[in-house]
C-alpha cells in the first residue's frame, strides 16, 4: 500500500488531505452561453475525495472558445455556477482550482464573437479538424497573428477571469499551456514564428506564459496560480521537439516568483522532467499522460519515491468519484465509457456509482 499518496500536502496556502489530483477534464456541457449546466455541482461535489480538483479548461474570454459546450468564467452568469460548484466541493472537504484554456489556432470562427479572428502567436495552421458551433467536423483555418494589442488584451482576459475565479470561492487557477492551445502555441518553434519579444529566443517564446502567470498572481497571489505544460508533446498537431531550453527558461524565470504548482505531462522526456523538478521550487505535479497508466501501481511509486509531489488522474476520476476511497479501501475500480466523454448530459457524467453505494 502507497502510503505517501493518501497523505496531506500544503499547497501554497492551503492543505490537501492527500497527493491525488483530478486531472482537468473537458467534458462539453455547458450551454451555447458558456454556463455548466445545473449537475456540474453535482458532478464535482461526487469527485471531492481527490485532494485537489483541476477543473475542465475554462475560456478566460468569449475569444478563447475552441470547443462548443467548454464553459466560461467571463459573465456572471458563469460565475455563479462556478460559485455553486466551489462551495460543493468545500462543504464536502476537497479543493478546486480551475483550469484557464485560451485554444489560440485550435478553434473555428463560428464559436467566436462576431465570427472571429481565431487568433494565435503566428499564422500556421493546424492540420487537423476543428469542430465548428454546429459541430460539423471541417479543416482548421488558418489563424491570425495576434498583434501586440491583441496580446496585452488577452493577458488581462486571463487576470480577470482569475480573479472572478477566486470571487467565485475556487481555490485558484490553473494555466493551460500544454497539449497544443494558445500557450503552448508561445512556446513552440513551430507555431510561433515571430520576431518581436514574444518570439524567436526560449524566453521570449515562454514570455506569454510568463506574462498571464505574472497578471493572474497580481489579481489573486501567486500560491493560487498553477502551471500545466507539456513539453514534447504532439497533440494538436505540435511538432515540440528539441524545444527543451525554452521550458528551462520558462521554469527558470519563473522560481522566483511562489507559484502554487508545476504540473507536467510526462510523456517520454524523462530526462527533462527530472532537470524541471529539480529546478522548480514549489509543488510539482506529474500526469503520466496518454502513454502512461494512471493505475495505483503505476502513480504510487511517482509519489513514494519523490518523482512527483502530487500525481494527477484523469479518466479513472471520471468513472470512479470516489476513487481515493477506493484506492485506500482496495475495492476493484469501474471502467470508463469513452462515448460518453464529451456528449452524454447526465448519463457517463453524474451517474457512476461510489462503492458504498453500489449494491
Ligand atoms: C475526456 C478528457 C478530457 C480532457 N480534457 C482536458 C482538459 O480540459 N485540459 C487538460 O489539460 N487536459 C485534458 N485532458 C487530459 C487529461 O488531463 C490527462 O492528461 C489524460 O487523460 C491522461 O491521464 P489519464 O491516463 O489518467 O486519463 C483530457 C482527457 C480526457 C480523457
Amino acid at each position: 500500500m502507497p502510503d505517501t499518496l493518501f497523505t496531506p500536502w500544503k499547497l501554497g496556502g492551503i492543505e490537501l488531505s492527500n497527493r491525488v489530483v483530478m486531472a482537468p477534464m473537458t467534458r462539453n456541457r455547458a450551454d451555447v452561453d458558456g454556463v455548466l449546466p445545473e449537475s456540474a455541482v453535482e458532478y464535482y461535489r461526487q469527485r471531492s475525495c481527490a485532494g485537489l480538483i483541476v477543473s475542465e479548461a475554462t475560456q478566460p474570454s468569449a475569444a478563447g472558445q475552441g470547443y462548443p459546450g467548454t464553459p466560461g468564467l467571463h459573465t456572471d452568469a458563469q460565475q455563479e455556477v462556478w460559485s455553486r460548484v466551489a462551495e460543493a466541493v468545500h462543504s464536502a472537504g476537497g479543493r478546486i482550482f480551475v483550469q484557464l484554456m485560451h485554444t489560440g489556432r485550435i478553434g473555428h470562427p463560428s464559436l467566436l464573437p462576431d465570427g472571429g479572428p481565431l487568433l494565435a502567436p503566428s499564422a500556421v495552421r493546424a492540420d487537423l479538424e476543428v469542430a465548428t458551433a454546429d459541430g460539423e467536423m471541417v479543416p482548421a483555418p488558418e489563424p491570425k497573428a495576434m498583434t501586440l494589442d491583441e496580446i496585452r488584451q488577452t493577458i488581462e482576459d486571463y487576470a480577470s477571469s482569475a480573479a472572478r475565479a477566486v470571487a467565485a470561492g475556487a481555490d485558484g487557477i490553473e494555466i493551460h499551456a500544454a497539449n497544443g492551445y494558445l500557450p503552448h502555441q508561445f512556446l513552440s518553434p513551430g507555431t510561433n514564428v515571430r520576431d518581436d519579444e514574444y518570439g524567436g529566443s526560449p524566453i521570449n517564446r515562454a514570455r506569454f506564459v510568463v506574462d498571464v502567470a505574472r497578471a493572474s498572481a497580481a489579481r489573486i497571489g501567486a500560491d493560487r496560480v498553477g502551471i500545466r505544460i507539456s513539453p514534447g508533446g504532439k497533440f494538436n498537431d505540435m511538432a515540440d521537439r528539441d524545444n527543451e531550453d525554452t521550458y528551462l527558461a520558462l521554469v527558470d524565470e519563473l522560481a522566483g516568483d511562489g507559484f502554487a504548482y508545476l504540473h507536467t505531462l510526462r510523456g517520454r522526456t524523462t530526462v527533462l522532467h527530472e532537470e524541471l523538478r529539480r529546478r522548480w521550487p514549489t509543488t510539482y505535479v506529474v500526469n503520466t499522460g496518454y502513454g502512461g497508466s494512471s493505475e495505483i501501481d503505476e502513480v504510487g511509486p511517482i509519489v513514494e519515491g519523490g518523482v512527483a509531489d502530487l500525481v494527477s488522474v484523469g479518466r479513472l476520476f471520471i468513472s470512479n468519484p470516489d476513487l481515493v476511497d477506493r484506492w485506500k479501501s482496495g475495492t476493484a475500480r469501474a471502467d470508463w465509457d469513452e462515448d460518453t466523454f464529451y456528449t452524454g448530459g447526465d448519463r457517463g457524467y453524474i451517474d457512476y456509482p461510489s462503492a458504498s453505494t453500489q449494491d
